[in-house]
């Protein structure tokens, strides 16, 4: 029999996550059942939402247990079927344990092939992320042509997939990242008109004002925190949030002095609205569809952050939260 490495949550984070939050157990793998496979893990998706997953407080999905082991997106290889769905060789994504090897319920797995995307696209621009933008942007942020997108977090696997498609969509597309060297990437690589570096600008709401000089129609937040309420300064008439992320907030211990929105919406008869990707379960197939047709077409790019080596899952997910990743951070096994 043979045995795999486990990475657990040992400790629930108390501000910032930290090494030491994890740890390394070596268990044996289990025999195949029927209807089961035995998958080796080859990439590992890293997201800022398990730390939500980390705490125990109430949320949309259930928190992760102490002492058992994280789960995330993940592609894996299938060594051993007994699952007449799949054959050894095959390549799945789905929710897997952060394990070397594990024996799974094949129901829960869809079958990816690495002859139509590199296997890692499966968990950024052709995964949760991808779809992510996709419906926050065209389904709440409801962006018309011409109109001026705002996207935070825009350096990142949302964020960059987010401005391509309001390019694609004819809008003026304004980004927000926490680098000079991803400001140009945005704007180079991905299409964006402007970009703002918000560790180095002292006054976000001025920066905004300048680089939206029609305000903002639509602002895609991934951020949350004090970016977004130099936002509300500069929202038009009729102007949509969509909230999709706060990680500048997800860390917090104690509840931020912040200004209230109310005044700015009702002003701006401006609407803000929050949503998970979950939210759209039925309409994935319809989501990955037009990205693929896009990707295809050459109107979308992407970019990874690939880090390697099981050992190092924990510090890619820390990396995070210190903006070390351009596009989807991912862990290569
Ligand atoms: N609603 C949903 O269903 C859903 C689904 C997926 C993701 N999300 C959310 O969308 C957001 C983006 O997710 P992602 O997977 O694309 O992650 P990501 O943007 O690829 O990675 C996180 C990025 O956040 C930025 N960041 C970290 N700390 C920050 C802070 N204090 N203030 C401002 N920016 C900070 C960093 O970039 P900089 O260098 O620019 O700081 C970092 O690279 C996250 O908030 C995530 O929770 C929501």
């Amino acid at each position: 029999m043979s045995t795999t490495k486990t990475i657990n949550l040992k400790n629930r984070p108390k501000g910032k996550p930290e090494l030491s939050d994890f740890d390394f157990t070596t268990s044996e793998v289990p025999e195949l059942k029927d209807g089961e496979i035995l998958l080796k893990t080859t990439y590992v998706s890293v997201d800022p939402y398990l730390r939500g997953r980390m705490s125990d407080a109430e949320s949309y999905i259930e928190p992760f247990e102490l002492n058992e082991p994280i789960v995330s997106g993940c592609v894996a290889e299938v060594l051993e079927s007994k699952s007449s769905n799949f054959s050894s060789g095959d390549f799945v994504t789905g929710m897997l344990e952060w394990k070397e090897k594990q024996v799974v319920n094949a129901e829960n797995f869809r079958k990816v092939d690495p002859d139509q995307a590199p296997l890692s696209a499966y968990l950024g621009i052709l995964g949760m992320t991808g779809l992510t933008a996709y419906f926050g942007l065209t389904d709440i942020g409801k962006p018309k042509e011409g109109e001026t997108l705002l996207v935070s977090g825009a350096a990142g696997a949302v964020g960059t997939v987010v401005g391509q498609i309001g390019k694609i969509l004819g809008m003026h597309v304004v980004g927000i990242a926490g680098t000079d060297e991803k400001i140009e990437m945005i704007k180079s690589e991905f299409g964006y008109d402007e970009g703002i570096n918000y560790k180095t600008t002292e006054n976000m709401a001025q920066a905004i004002a300048k680089a939206c000089p029609d305000g903002v129609d639509v602002y895609y937040d991934n951020v949350g925190g004090e970016i977004s309420e130099a936002v509300l300064f500069n929202i038009n008439k009729f102007s949509r949030t969509v909230v999709c992320g706060a990680i500048s907030v997800y860390n917090n211990t104690e509840l931020p002095k912040s200004t209230s929105v109310q005044p700015f919406l009702i002003k701006k008869s401006s609407s803000m609205q929050g949503f998970v990707i979950f939210d759209y379960k039925d309409r994935h197939p319809e989501g990955i569809e037009q990205l693929a047709d896009w990707l295809q077409k050459g109107k979308l790019h992407y970019e990874e952050t690939i880090q390697e080596g099981f050992d190092n899952i924990p510090q890619a997910f820390l990396d995070l939260f210190e903006g070390k990743n351009k596009g989807k951070m991912l862990v290569k096994i």
